[in-house]
């Protein structure tokens, strides 16, 4: 897939969450990244319609542009044991030094079973997921975000965190531990998760440390 045809698919997806209405679309598409934090879900459409937006030549043009691009959709999907294998095809391309996650599979299982788990899917390729535990009415941990490489920083991850934070829009406290070195802290920030300032040093034994971000929410 093209990085174009992963842009329509994007922008396509995002007209069909948004009912289809290309005026929304625009809304959107022309707020600035202080907007991005209120509109969970549309930086896919965001980045791509700005790029777009400069390859034409006045917002008629590119709405018509717009309402012609195919719908595609971006899923979350409740992964259960026999998504074992995206799970940890997922894995194998995200693990890294500062990236700790499960690549056996019976441990992927494990997780699946014990957390709720959703593979991101785009266009119905599995290219992500996302899994929390849910520990009663206030408090929730944020386990896992992990984006193929190859589709990362087209607001996939972003659109997985936004979906799961409406789910838990009622729990008072959610966490999740990061490295220092992430860019992923960015992310976070933006879906309102703050540093606390504490510091895991040695993670999961790993001799590498994680920070602890939170977001309250009243
Ligand atoms: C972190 C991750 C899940 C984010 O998913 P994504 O689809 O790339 O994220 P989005 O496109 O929605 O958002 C991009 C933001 O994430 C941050 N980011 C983190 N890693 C990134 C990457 N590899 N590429 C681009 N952006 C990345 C950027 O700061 C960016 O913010 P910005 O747009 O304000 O610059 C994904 O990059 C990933 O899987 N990374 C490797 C695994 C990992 O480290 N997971 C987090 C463990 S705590």
């Amino acid at each position: 897939m093209s990085k174009f045809d992963f842009a329509n698919m994007a922008i396509g997806a995002i007209i069909e969450l948004k009912g289809g209405r290309a005026g929304e679309l625009m809304d959107a598409a022309l707020c600035d990244g202080e907007d991005r934090a209120c509109c969970p879900g549309t930086t896919l459409h965001l980045h791509y319609a700005a790029e777009l937006k400069g390859k034409q030549d006045g917002l008629p043009e590119l709405i018509r542009a717009l309402e012609q691009l195919p719908y595609a959709s971006i899923k979350l999907v409740r992964a259960t044991a026999a998504d074992v294998s995206d799970y940890v095809r997922i894995g194998r391309l995200t693990a890294s030094r500062i990236n700790c996650v499960t690549t056996d599979p019976a441990e992927a299982i494990k997780e699946i079973n014990g957390f709720a788990v959703y593979l991101l899917e785009v266009g119905g390729q599995r290219v992500g997921f996302i899994s929390y535990t849910d520990e009663g009415p206030d408090y929730a941990y944020i386990a896992e975000v992990q984006v193929d490489p190859d589709f990362q920083g087209h607001g996939v991850g972003g659109f997985g965190l936004g979906a799961v934070l409406k789910e838990l829009a009622s729990v008072r406290t959610i966490d999740l531990q990061t490295h220092p070195e992430n860019p992923a802290q960015k992310l976070y920030e933006r879906y309102g998760f703050r540093s606390t300032g504490e510091i895991v040093k040695n993670y999961r034994n790993t001799g590498e440390p994680r920070m602890l971000m939170v977001l309250e929410q009243t």
